[in-house]
């Protein structure tokens, strides 16, 4: 196996390769190196002796977890072998002082020197990378949360309208709802709190991803008034309504997502939720006060202003597909997750029960990051699947670093 030293250093336009050599399938990365501090670069000059010197404390210490030439076959446990260098040499520091939490890796470094972390950092990053495992894209081919939410949806628009949108007077429009107000009014259904029998036996079936997917959906549609009948007289509703649009926003959009929407409401819904408050059906403190203390007329009245109103899609953005994602995470972590700087990690063909375990980590606090806790804050579970399943199958790439240094 012939080994090779992916560290250059080109003086002059002279590349100077210390024993090394541009591997097939390897790219080349230009540092330059005059702003830098050199001392965090000093591994990038390693020499083909302190490969070797790292290679016998690989070999004697770190072998039995991350496998003979750093392909590691122990879930948890990451492949090291082509990984960039400052960044691996960074994380054992990080391990040594217990700053990033594994008894294992603690144990094993405790008591090296920074020597000895360079030399076996450079030795692993000298290696060639892990293949990229042939495992079946478990997420990225299944539903997403907004195609799932659509498929749930299309036992809800006999009633509430396809998009949401009800043709049918005393059916609510869905649109212009507010994700969290929507899950808790059905879970409310659900759980007898608010009173109706139809749309409890509707609701009960659905698991709370299911509810959480058709709430998505609903508040990524276009929102439109309900297509129904609203007999009041809008201008004497607009006046009684003065004191709603506290809660419920200027012309009835919602800036409150536990306070609904009222704009483009289907005016029957409106009356009858009105008495639903009144009588207890739909108990609500806040809504109780506001439903006895207008009459019949009145509330037809503001039901009709309402209705009139133009809804608003609530303020949710659309998720991101895997790919969508993955454009985001390789402005960082380089193309298909080959990282060009030396500092950052490489992602490319990774164990995925490791990197979900990585991802995780960081969303927990557990590891910390600066960049990994703000981007992987947003992640939920199928997202950190689909990544991990997507950079596990990506091609790794070793690299050779290019040092431009400044002419003397
Ligand atoms: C007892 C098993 C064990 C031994 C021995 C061990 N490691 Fe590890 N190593 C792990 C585990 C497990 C992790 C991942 C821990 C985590 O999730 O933070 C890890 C993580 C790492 C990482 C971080 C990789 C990344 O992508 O972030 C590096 C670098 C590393 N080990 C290098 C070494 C070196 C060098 C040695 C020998 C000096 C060594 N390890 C010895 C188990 C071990
Ligand atoms: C047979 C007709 C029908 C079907 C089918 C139906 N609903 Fe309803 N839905 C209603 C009626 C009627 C109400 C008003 C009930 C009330 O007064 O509380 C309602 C109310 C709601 C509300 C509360 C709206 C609000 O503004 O508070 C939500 C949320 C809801 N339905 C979701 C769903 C979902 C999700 C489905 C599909 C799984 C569904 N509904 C299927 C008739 C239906
Ligand atoms: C203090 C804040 C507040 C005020 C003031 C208020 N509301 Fe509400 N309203 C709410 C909240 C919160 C809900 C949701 C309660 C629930 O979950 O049932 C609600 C629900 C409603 C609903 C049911 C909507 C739906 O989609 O099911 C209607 C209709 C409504 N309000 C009309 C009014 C009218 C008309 C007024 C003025 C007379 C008013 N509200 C004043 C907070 C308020
Ligand atoms: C702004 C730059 C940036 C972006 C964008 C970014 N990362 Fe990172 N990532 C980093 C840095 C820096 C580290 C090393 C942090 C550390 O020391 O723990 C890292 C570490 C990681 C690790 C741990 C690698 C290992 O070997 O232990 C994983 C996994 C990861 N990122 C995945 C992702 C994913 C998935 C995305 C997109 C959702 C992403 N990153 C987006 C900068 C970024």
């Amino acid at each position: 196996m012939k080994r090779c030293v992916r560290m250059a250093i080109m003086k002059l336009g002279a590349v100077l390769i210390t024993g090394g050599c541009l591997v097939a399938g390897g790219f080349a990365q230009t540092l330059n190196l005059g702003a830098a501090k050199s001392a965090d670069f000093n591994i990038l000059y390693a020499t083909s002796k302190d490969v070797a010197e790292g290679k016998q404390v690989a070999d004697t210490v770190c072998a039995k977890c991350h496998g003979a030439l750093g392909i590691s076959k122990q879930k948890g446990v990451p492949h090291v072998a082509g990984q960039r260098p400052i960044y691996m040499r960074n994380e054992i520091k990080a391990y040594q002082v217990g700053k990033r939490p594994d008894k294992g890796m603690t144990d094993a470094v405790k008591f090296m020197s920074e020597d000895a972390i360079t030399k076996v950092a450079a030795y692993y990053a000298s290696l060639d990378p892990a293949e990229p495992s042939g495992g079946v894209a478990k997420v990225s081919t299944g539903p997403n949360a907004l195609s799932a939410g659509k498929a749930t949806a299309a036992g809800c628009g006999g009633c509430h309208g396809e998009a949401g949108i009800s043709s049918t007077a005393g059916m609510p429009s869905l649109v212009g709802l507010d994700p969290k107000y929507f899950i808790a009014a059905t879970n409310a259904y659900k759980s007898g709190q608010r009173k109706h029998e139809m749309m409890k036996a509707l609701v009960s079936g659905l698991s709370d991803a299911d509810v959480s997917n058709v709430a998505l959906f609903y508040a990524l549609q276009k929102p439109g008034k309900a297509e129904t009948p609203a007999p009041g007289d809008a201008t004497a509703g607009k006046t009684s309504a003065t004191g709603c649009v506290g809660c419920h926003g200027e012309g009835g959009v919602s800036a409150n997502p536990a306070t609904p929407s009222l704009a483009g409401q289907d005016a029957q819904y409106f009356v009858d939720a009105m008495r639903a408050y009144k009588d207890g059906l739909r108990s609500d403190a806040t809504m109780k006060d506001a439903a006895t203390s207008v009459d019949q007329t009145t509330v037809k009245n503001m039901a009709a202003y309402f209705a009139a109103q133009i809804p608003q899609a609530p303020k949710v953005a659309k998720p991101l597909t895997i790919a969508e994602w993955a454009e985001r995470c390789d402005r960082c972590h380089g193309i298909n997750g080959n990282s060009t700087d030396p500092r950052w990690p490489s992602l490319a063909a990774q164990r995925q029960d490791y990197i979900e375990k990585a991802l995780r980590a960081y969303q927990k606090g557990e590891r910390k990051s600066k960049e990994m806790a703000a981007m992987s804050e947003a992640l939920d579970d199928t997202t950190i699947e689909g990544l991990a399943s997507h950079y596990a199958r990506q091609k790794a790439r070793a690299i050779t670093y290019l040092i431009l240094s400044p002419s003397k």
